[in-house]
Parts: structure tokens; sequence; C-alpha cells
């Protein structure tokens, strides 16, 4: 009984953990004693990179390179490794079928193009880590 309510203890401070991983970004000064994933520092990173491809769109055009880097998402070790699902795996594959897209548009469907990259982005949070959706929805070009 002891044992099973230590480790009902433990889960919840896991889980209280990976909520604030999964709020918002952090300026600096993580969270998490252990430091930020990998994953979590690629998310800032494709973050910002997005916002950035953003100002490039809304001209009618795309940075020259394709940001290799993003592709990491599948190897980049979570927080918590149980978001690794095969949920997971899919909302990857579709967020990086969503790039490669992006960066084969015509210029007629590059603003449509980018807004359904977000919502890539979107897709995968509304699964496995809610909290940074707002800030994420700035990243979509309006109108
Ligand atoms: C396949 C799922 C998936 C996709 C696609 C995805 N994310 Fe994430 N994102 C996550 C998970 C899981 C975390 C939590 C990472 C951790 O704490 O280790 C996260 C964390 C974040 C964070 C918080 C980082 C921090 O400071 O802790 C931001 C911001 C973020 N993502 C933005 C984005 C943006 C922008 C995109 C699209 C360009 C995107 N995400 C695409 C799953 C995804």
């Amino acid at each position: 009984m002891r044992i099973f309510r230590n480790s009902l203890f433990v889960s919840g401070l896991l889980l209280s953990l990976f909520l604030t991983q999964c709020n918002n970004i952090r300026e600096g000064n993580p969270l998490n004693p252990n430091g930020d994933s990998e994953l979590a520092l690629l998310m800032r990173m494709m973050n910002d990179s997005t916002a950035s491809i953003k100002e490039y769109v809304k001209q009618g055009k795309l940075p020259e390179k394709f940001p290799e880097a993003f592709l990491k998402i599948h190897t980049a070790k979570p927080t918590d490794p149980t978001v690794k699902t095969e949920e997971f795996e899919a909302f990857a594959n579709n967020y990086i079928d969503g790039l490669r897209q992006l960066y084969q548009s015509s210029p007629n469907e590059l603003k449509a193009n980018y807004n359904s990259l977000v919502q890539r982005c979107i897709n995968c949070h509304q699964s496995s880590c809610p909290g940074p959706i707002k800030t994420i929805k700035k990243l979509k070009i309006e109108n």
C-alpha cells in the first residue's frame, strides 16, 4: 500500500513536471533540473526558424536552404520518453511531409502550404503537448 502510494506520488510528480515542460516556451532558466531535453531544444529552434520562414513567405519567398535540422524530430530525446508513441511518429512524418511540400510549392501555393505546415505542428501538440499551442498559432499567416 505504502509502495503504491509512493509510486503514485512519483508519477504525479513526473506528470506535473511534464505538464509544466509543455506549458510554453521558457526563456533560459530551465524548469527541468536535468536541463532541457533534446526535443525541447529542437522545438524551440523549430519555433524560431518557422517565425523566420513566415517572414519570407509573406514576401512570396522561402529561405534557400531546406531546414535539415528539423528532421531530427524523429530521434531527439523528449523530456518524457512516453510521448514517443506510434502516434507521435505519424504526426512527425505528417509534419515532415508538410515541410517538403512547402519547399516544393509554386509561388501561389506558398501561403496555403505554409499555414498547413503550422497546422501540422498544432495537430501533434493537440495529442502530445497542448501547452505551446497558443504560441504556435501566432505563426499562422492571417487572411
Ligand atoms: C510529432 C509531434 C510534434 C510536432 C510535429 C511538433 N511538436 Fe512541438 N513539441 C512536441 C513535444 C512532445 C514537445 C515537448 C518536448 C519536451 O519537453 O521534450 C514539444 C515542445 C514544443 C515547444 C516547447 C519547447 C520548450 O521550450 O520546452 C514549442 C514552442 C513547440 N513544441 C513548438 C512547435 C512548433 C512551432 C512546431 C512546428 C514547426 C512543433 N512544435 C511541431 C511535439 C511536436
